[in-house]
């Protein structure tokens, strides 16, 4: 079923920022299959997304309330085929006009990875044409230089300058990183337990709300009533910039337990809202502490970012824009499309890699565990 060209669900991107590429740009084809997309997209190097694909396995995880790492990694293996011949097809371009081929070598789903690498692997090593190994956070954290929105999702055309203050928050992560350049991320703070997306997830899945559960949390939450449950700001009386989220779990599993079923519409609204307004507040209080922080005071950046599927949230957006605002910051984020995991950041991260120099010269094995800082 799922290798048939009728069941990848396209998210065709169009061509955004313009169209064609220019003569001198370079073209990149990037793969993505860390954890529940196969993805592939063309981006050149004048911040152009020539074609998009994405095929999202949700569906067939949801009835598992997670991501089944063995099903996923088989899912990758019938889709990746079909989704790079439709990229490039979407493109009118071949393998052989790319410039670079980059694809999500770690951290993830070691078996989805390797699928995706081992495709870009095999391109590269047939064409002869340069290979990036893209760390899927660095995806994450460079994206928004390839295409960048405020709050409201009003389009910043140029993307974001070298250095920002990065809140990168997903599934599998959640850190503050200054970043100065491409390769330099320093990390000012990061959770001792839980990442901000894992913590919606768990939520919702408390409350019968399936997976993934952020979606649906924010959309519960901007009718809820953010003060009728007490959730604890954990850390938030502390000083330094990590986070912990495994309390607010707790506190939620705790409430629910002393509260009869079935639960009303109104009680899961003000439940998300006040759950959410706990995270939310725990990201500016962070974030407040990393601005004072002296590593970030002395690189003065001009712009607040938030990536990582977590970026998606209107709550999230909205204080980090106030906050941004409050401190002499321009606040930006990617657009909704760029923020869950996707080819065209591994694309964009594989030009931006490429321009430095940073190309695969023998042999890597994917990583399942691989720090930023590490790069
Ligand atoms: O970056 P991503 O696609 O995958 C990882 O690299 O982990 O992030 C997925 C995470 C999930 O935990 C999902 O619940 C969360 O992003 N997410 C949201 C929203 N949309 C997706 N969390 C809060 N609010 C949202 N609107
Ligand atoms: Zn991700």
């Amino acid at each position: 079923m799922m290798n048939t060209e009728e069941n990848i669900i396209k998210m065709d991107m169009g061509a955004m920022n313009g169209g064609d590429k220019s003569a001198d740009a370079l073209l990149c084809l990037g793969i993505e299959s860390s954890c529940d997309e196969t993805s592939a997209a063309i981006v050149d190097s004048n911040q152009n997304i020539l074609s998009h694909i994405i095929y999202s396995q949700i569906p067939e995880h949801q009835k598992y309330g997670g991501v089944v790492p063995e099903l996923a990694a088989r899912a990758h293996i019938l889709a990746i085929d079909t989704v790079v011949r439709q990229t490039l097809a979407a493109a009118g371009k071949s393998i052989s006009d790319m410039d670079v081929i980059a694809a999500t070598a770690g951290p993830g789903l070691i078996g989805g990875v390797l699928i995706g690498w081992l495709a870009a692997t095999g391109m590269a090593q047939a064409t002869g044409k340069p290979l990036v190994a893209v760390n899927h956070l660095e995806g994450h954290a460079l994206v928004p230089r390839l295409h960048a929105a405020a709050a409201d999702g009003t389009d910043l055309p140029d993307g974001v300058a070298f250095p920002y203050l990065l809140m990168l928050a997903s599934g599998g992560h959640c850190q503050i990183l200054l970043v100065r350049g491409v390769g330099q991320y320093e990390q000012i703070g990061q959770t001792l337990d839980d990442s901000a997306g894992e913590a919606f997830d768990k939520v919702a899945k408390m409350l019968g709300l399936g997976y993934p559960g952020g979606p649906v949390v924010d959309a519960r939450a901007q009718k809820g009533n953010p003060t009728r449950f007490h959730f604890p700001r954990p850390l938030c009386d502390k000083p330094g910039c990590d986070f912990s989220f495994s309390g607010i779990k707790t506190a939620a599993r705790t409430m629910l337990d002393k509260a009869p079923e079935p639960h009303s519409d109104e009680f899961i609204n003000d439940f998300c809202a006040s759950f959410q307004a706990a995270v939310v507040d725990c990201i500016v209080n962070r974030l407040e502490h990393a601005m004072k922080d002296e590593r970030v005071r002395k690189a003065a950046p001009q712009t607040l970012v938030v990536a990582g599927g977590v970026a998606k949230n209107s709550a999230i957006r909205a204080a980090m824009e106030r906050l941004a605002g409050s401190n002499d910051m321009t606040f930006a984020a990617p657009p909704l499309s760029l923020c869950t995991d996707n080819g065209a950041m591994i694309a964009w991260a594989g030009i931006e890699n490429f321009r430095v120099g940073r190309i695969v010269k023998e042999p890597i094995a994917p990583r399942p565990r691989w720090p930023l800082t590490e790069l």
